[in-house]
Formats: C-alpha cells, structure tokens, sequence
C-alpha cells in the first residue's frame, strides 16, 4: 500500500470510530506550538507569573536554541561548533478553559535538553534529567480557575556531555492533555499478539486505569480492533472497581481471525480503540495503533520476519536534522527515511537515545525495522551525574523509554546502549548496572530481545553477553570472539563502514592505506577512506555474504550529522599542525551530505541493497582542467556484474565483478584505475549476466550558466510546519551539472513562506543555517522552505551574480 492509501485508510478508520463513540470528545490533546517567548540565560524570577517576558524573542516549539547562532570558528568542532552550551527559559500562556475544573490535565514534553524544571505559576510542577527521553507532568493542581496560567520552563546544558551536536532547549513537542479524573495513564495501553496463527492472532490488551476521582468507581473498559480498512474485527469489555487515588491495570484478549501481518513489505497496522465508561457514561477514549508480526533470531540463520530470513540492511541515523539542528521535524524526519529507503534500506538504529516518538510512526507505517536505542554510555552523556541514584534513574527513563515505545510493530529490539567501556569490562560494577538495564527493559516488554551495543572485543571473554540476547558489535569483525564463546546467539554488526567522504571532493592518488588523510580538510569521495578502528562499506558486505549467521548490519552513517568531524576534529588537524579553527563541524560518515544530497556512496549501498533496480553510476564527475593527458581512476557502481568503459567513445575495457575476491571492493565495484583525461564524456554500458542494462555517460560541462531549483515537494500543509526542500545547482548552456561551480547565491520569496534553513553539505562551511543566502559546495546547495499557518502562491527565486536564475512556484494549502 502507498502512503496516500494508507492516509486515506486511516482518514476511513478515525471516521469510523467518531461513530463508534456518540458521546463529545472526552480526551483532547492540544499541541503547544506557537506563542513561546524565549531568552538564553536566567533572569531572576523567570517563572513568576508578574514576570515580563514582553522583551523575549517569541518562537515555535520545537526550538534549538543554537541553530541559528553563528558558528564558533575555534570552538569544538566535536559538538558542532555552536553555542548550544547555555541555560535558558520559555514561557506560554496556558489556555485553561473554565470546564477544565474537574479535569486532569497533563503535560507531556518529547524531550527538552536538559534538566528541564517546569514551573506552573511559579512553582516547580515537575522536572526530568535524561534530556532525550520523553516524560509527562499532572499539573492538574498547580493550575488556576480565575486568573492566568503560566507555564515556564527552564533548561540547562552545563552539565550535559556530549559526542555529537546535542542542541538545546525544548527541541520536540509539547502536548497538553485534559482527561476526566477516570482515565487511561498516559502511555498506559500495551498489546501484545501472544498466539500468531495463520488464521487467528490472540491480541492481549492491557489498560492502566487511574482513579483521581474523589470514590471509588465501578470503571467498564471496552477495547475494539479495527483493521486498516476501517473494519471492526472484534471488541471486549470487562468491569472492575478501581478505588479512589489508585490506579488498576484491566486486561482482556481479543481475536483478529486471517491476520494481516506488518511487515516491511506490506506495513499493515490495526488500532485499538480504547473507552472507560463509568455509569454506562463515556469517561475517556483513546486509539493505539499496532501490528502483528513474528520476529526471531535464529543461531546460524540470522533475523527472521514473519517465518522468512530478512538481512538487515540498516543505518545509524543521529536525531539532528542538519541544517534545522535538533528542533524536531517531522516532514523533515519523513524525507530522511524515505532517502535512506531509496536506496534498499530495511532498518533503522537510533544512535545513541531515546529517539523522537514520530520516528516509530513513520517505521511502522513505511515498513521500517528499529533497533530501539536508549543510550551512549552511563556517565553526564545521558545526565547522569555524581548525586544520581543509578537504580532509579535507570527504572525512571526505562520505564518510560518502552511504554512509549512498546506498540510500535517496527521496535525489533531494545539495546540498553552503546560502546559503555567500564560496563563491556565489568569495572565500578558495569554488570551489575548492565543487568539493571536489562532487567527493567524486561519488566515493561519481555516480547522483544535486548541487547548492548560492545566495541571491545576482548571484553567478551568476560562473557557480558550473557545478561542479553544478541550480540551486537560495532566495526572490524569484532563480533568473532564473543560468538566463538556464545555460538547460540545471533550477530548484529550494529556499526558498519564508517566510511568518510565529502560529496563531489575527489583526491589523486587513490589512498595507499584507508587512514590516508591531508590537509584539504576534505576526504576524497573514493570511497577508500576510514578511520583506524573502521573498514569500507565493502568489508561488511563481504563478512556478511561469508558469515551467513549474521543478521546485518546497520551503517554508520546514513545521513552526516552535526559534530563528531572525523578525520577533521580538533585533536586531529592539531596533530596535522593545524589549529582548532581548520577543525570541521559536521561529519563525513554519511551516506549521503548533511542536506540529504547522496554521495557516490549511496549508489554503492543501492547497487548491492536493491539489486532489483538498475544502478550505473560512474565517479569521479569529468572536469579536470589542466589534467589532460594525466590518469585518473574511474569507478562503476552497478548491480550489473561486468561493464564497458568508453571515453570519447574509445573502450576503456571491461571489468568484472569478482564473486570470490578477498579483496572486498573487487566483489562490489568496477574499477579501471588509469584512465586518460581528455574533456569530453565517459560512458559505461553495464550488463547483468551478460543482458545490457544500462548506459550512463558524464559529460564534461562548460561554463556555469544558469541556476536550477528541484523541489522534493510543491505542496505543502499551512500548518507552520510543512517542508519542502529545494535543490539549487549551477549548469552549462546544455544543462550538464557544473560540479565545480561555488557561487553565492540569494533566495527570496514571494508570498507567506519562510526559509527553514539552508545548507551545502560542506563540512568546512561557518556560513549560519538561517540565512538567505548559500553557497554552492561542488554544484550543489539546498534551501528548506517551511509552511507559515496560511494558505499562499509561493514563488522561490534563486539569484547569483554573472548566472541565469530560476524560479519555482509552490503552493501551500
Ligand atoms: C563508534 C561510536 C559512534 C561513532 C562512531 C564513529 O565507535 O559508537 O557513536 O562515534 O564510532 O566511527
């Protein structure tokens, strides 16, 4: 089924149960996204009511408070170069209606970074740690009847530690929900399918039920499920008394006969509608979407869905949107996967945390399998800090990372976190804190495997894998000794690659050794270059076409991400004799640059992931002015086995893909290293089993003539948060791309529209990412434009001295 289907069969099934339920809505969900005020700092008395905020900058929830800033040009390139390192406050005035006065009303924060304390009316309701977890707040009786409410809350990133760009502020949604006093607990439905047949599935459903009334209530649950047609396949009630104060967790089984399973192939979801009555009166209702599939790992044969063997062709994806920074976006998250997807991709890893919820939506509805990740290490990276109690901090944010989560068909497993060395080797008890993890994982869904995410392979003589079930295990094989020592559990290569590369950089020559780096700060786009503890994405094909017992592996990384620019951090281009100000401040692991432009990269990842589709891709682009005559190295990424090479219509030869190699690029690519520059055009013609496939040529491009804009999108939502992404590119006269082209450009807009941001990929670039003007990195930049809450025409112009411009109309509805 297309998304739109299922867009449409979900719009039947909300109709349906509108008409299931006759009575008025009695839960309402409201999302707090406009009219923030905001400042960096702290002002005293920010939270009082009196305060004046009229002097604060009003924003949009979800926020980053750093992305906008310029760069730190010195700073850590790390942690992104920006000034995410800071407190701050927000405030809003909270709509609280007259009827609300015997209601429950809760507020449920997806993640604020960190240490968030939330204030109603000045004083403190609740407040988290762990920045990326998502956690909720009654704050029923803080709340006001006769004057204003406000909400404030305060963030503080001093104490939070970080490898990567972990941004600031109240970085996802807000939501508010008002309930009756007997209603379902926030995240308090779990179903799980126990019995999977093929012509009926047991669905066991479970409700916590919360009494905050002032009796006891004689509470009557009813569960119906209803197919993705809108169908209703079964319903259940049963009554039980729930006493003042408390809470009771109702359970019943329904039965879904011929089951229709979630799979990747054909993501089905059913929902469950859920409704307490009390006196035969409808007191709270609310829908849980779910799916029934089986999931196994076998000893020798790896992961198995749904009875059949599935190699998991994933990647490790880090919850910053690039040029948006962590202020979550849903579009922009949709638009992430659905690169990653084009490209053969099966699974996803949330590296390192507890991941914004709208991710485990998309996965189950695009068929999308998720290692479920809570954490990067046990220290100030996930807000652990010296007076943490470590047993309740690890029930607290598991608790509420699974019964979020549970639901969701796409979570295949949990991993209670990643590369923890003191944990791998059991010092300043690591297995004890291990198996806390575990243990608690299990307390809230014992359905699904749990594992840790190791690097040390040594440690596995220590034998941690036996407080988990698969092991997984990041880069060079170093799952070998744990599975000699544990032979009955599946491998995940939870890391794979690392490759580094710049999109459109080339170096010659080819790198002698994978760790071949120099000072252009740029890494060539051969795909040949890793870091030491790493390997090129053919290394991990090759174990795994070997190694049949492993279930895949999950690359890092899809998408560049904000910080951690290996080999260009700070600590590395000192040692090159550099300074902190040549540091990058973004990576170069992705697959594809850190707008969503593919790299050469993506077309080796496609050509093997999705053999099905025809893939010719010829690197490097051919305009070497002043190299006549010199060689330059020509590779083919094909799901062909063997092509021809032509340049100026002169073969070249042709290669073959060698099944047997040990030398792992050679069973991947083709390869013809001393090719003769002369301008003009390279073509290969590619064959699978002899049969053509293909012809794709590169052509040498003349001068930048004129500017091009793509939109992925033309139109969009008027809900202030709708996206579409624009290509800008520089061509010849004839249209060829100019892949060498830097020119500034300029961006405007006529009609209500703004510029979420803009980006080029370049690692090196300080240029702010809220801007109206880019420059073109290798040919290509891209500028994000984002829905206002009105319906307009949008024309979006592109603009750059000496060149042709261009523009496009969108539309936003
Ligand atoms: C791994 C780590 C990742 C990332 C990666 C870079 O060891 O788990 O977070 O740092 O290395 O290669």
């Amino acid at each position: 089924m297309t998304i739109k289907a299922y867009k449409l069969a979900f719009l039947l099934l909300f109709a349906l149960f509108s008409n299931l339920t006759s009575n008025a809505q009695v839960r309402e969900t409201i999302n707090l996204q406009n009219d923030w005020k905001f400042i960096k700092g702290n002002p005293e008395n920010a939270s009082q009511i009196t305060f004046d905020d009229t002097q604060w900058k009003t924003v949009k929830i979800p926020h980053d408070w750093a992305i906008g800033e310029p760069f730190i040009k010195d700073g850590d390139g790390n942690t992104g170069k920006l000034p995410w390192k800071a407190e701050g406050w927000y405030r809003k005035i909270l709509d609280i209606k007259p009827s609300y006065k015997n209601k429950r009303v809760i507020l449920v924060f997806d993640g604020v970074m960190a240490f968030p304390k939330v204030y109603i009316n000045g004083n403190l309701a609740g407040e988290w740690d762990y920045g990326y977890n998502s956690f909720y707040i009654d704050i029923t009786n803080f709340l006001n009847f006769d004057k204003k409410n406000i909400l404030a809350v305060h963030a503080d990133t001093h104490q939070h530690d970080s490898r990567w760009y972990p941004g600031g502020g109240i970085y996802r949604k807000v939501q508010m929900i008002v309930t009756n006093p007997v209603h379902v607990n926030i995240w308090g439905t779990y179903i799980t399918t126990p019995i999977i047949k093929e012509n009926l599935a047991d669905v066991r459903i479970s409700s916590i039920i919360l009494n905050q009334s002032k009796s006891d209530q004689e509470v009557k649950i009813e569960h119906i499920i209803v197919n993705s047609n809108g169908n209703e396949i079964d319903r259940d009630s049963i009554s039980r008394t729930v006493l003042s104060g408390k809470d009771k967790n109702l359970e019943v089984t329904l039965q879904v006969p011929n089951p229709e399973m979630w799979d990747i192939k054909n993501p089905v979801l059913y929902s469950v509608k859920t409704n307490v009555f009390i006196d035969n009166k409808l007191s709270d209702s609310e829908i849980t979407k779910f799916g029934i599939r089986n999931i196994k790992f076998t000893a020798d044969d790896g992961f198995h869905l749904n009875g059949r063997r599935v190699q998991l062709k994933g990647v490790n994806l880090h919850s910053d949107l690039g040029p948006l920074g962590m202020a979550f976006n849903k579009r922009a998250l949709q638009r992430e996967l659905e690169i990653m997807k084009s490209m053969g991709v099966n699974a996803v890893r949330n590296s390192h945390n507890v991941a914004a919820p709208e991710l485990l939506d998309l996965c189950d509805e695009m068929g999308l399998l998720l290692f479920d990740e809570a954490f990067d290490k046990y220290d100030a990276k996930i807000d652990i800090t010296d007076d943490t109690n470590f047993e309740d901090f690890a029930h607290r944010n598991i608790k509420n990372f699974v019964v979020r989560d549970r639901n969701h068909p796409c979570v295949f497993i949990w991993s209670v976190g990643n590369e923890i060395g003191d944990v791998q080797n059991n010092i300043n008890n690591g297995f004890q804190r291990l198996h806390t993890m575990v243990n608690y994982v299990d307390k809230y869904d014992p359905t699904r495997p749990v594992t840790l995410v190791n690097d040390n392979m040594q440690s596995a003589a220590l034998r941690h894998f036996d407080y988990y079930d698969v092991h997984s295990w990041n880069y060079g094989r170093r799952y070998r000794l744990a599975r000699e020592l544990e032979p009955n559990k599946s491998v995940i290569i939870s890391e794979s690659a690392s490759t580094v590369s710049t999109r459109g950089f080339y170096e010659f020559p080819l790198p002698d050794k994978k760790t071949d780096f120099t000072k252009s700060l740029q890494v060539s786009s051969y795909d040949l270059n890793a870091p030491a503890w790493a390997e090129i994405s053919d290394d991990d094909f090759m174990w795994q076409q070997d190694e049949p017992y492993v279930a895949g592996e999950f690359v890092w990384t899809g998408f560049d991400y904000l910080g951690e620019p290996t080999p260009y951090s700070n600590q590395e281009v000192k040692k090159m004799g550099m300074t902190d100000k040549d540091a990058s401040r973004s990576s170069y692991f992705g697959i594809v640059d850190l707008v969503g432009i593919p790299k050469d990269r993506y077309y080796l990842y496609k050509s093997y992931w999705k053999p099905e589709e025809t893939t010719v891709h010829i690197l490097p682009h051919w305009n070497w002015e002043g190299k006549e005559g010199d060689t330059i190295p020509v590779f083919v990424y094909t799901n062909g086995n063997s092509a021809e090479l032509f340049v100026n219509g002169k073969s070249q030869g042709k290669q073959y893909k060698k099944p047997d190699s040990k030398n792992s690029v050679e069973r991947f690519r083709l390869m013809w290293k001393d090719v003769v520059y002369q301008p003009g055009e390279v073509k290969a013609v590619a064959y699978k089993n002899g049969v053509e496939i293909e012809t794709n040529v590169v052509k040498t491009a003349g001068k930048p003539y004129q500017l091009k804009l793509t939109a992925d999108r033309t139109e969009l939502d008027a809900n202030g948060k709708d996206l579409s992404y624009i290509l800008i590119e520089a061509v010849d006269k004839q249209g060829n791309l100019c892949p060498l082209a830097d020119n500034n450009i300029n961006i405007s807009i006529k009609g209500d529209a703004h510029i979420a941001g803009v980006g080029n990929g370049n690692p090196q670039s300080f240029a702010p990412f809220q801007s109206n003007t880019i420059k073109l990195f290798y040919g290509k930049a891209m500028v994000i434009v984002g829905s206002n809450n009105n319906q307009s025409d949008l024309l979006v112009k592109a603009t750059s001295k000496g060149l042709k411009s261009h523009a496009i109309k969108l539309e936003i509805k």
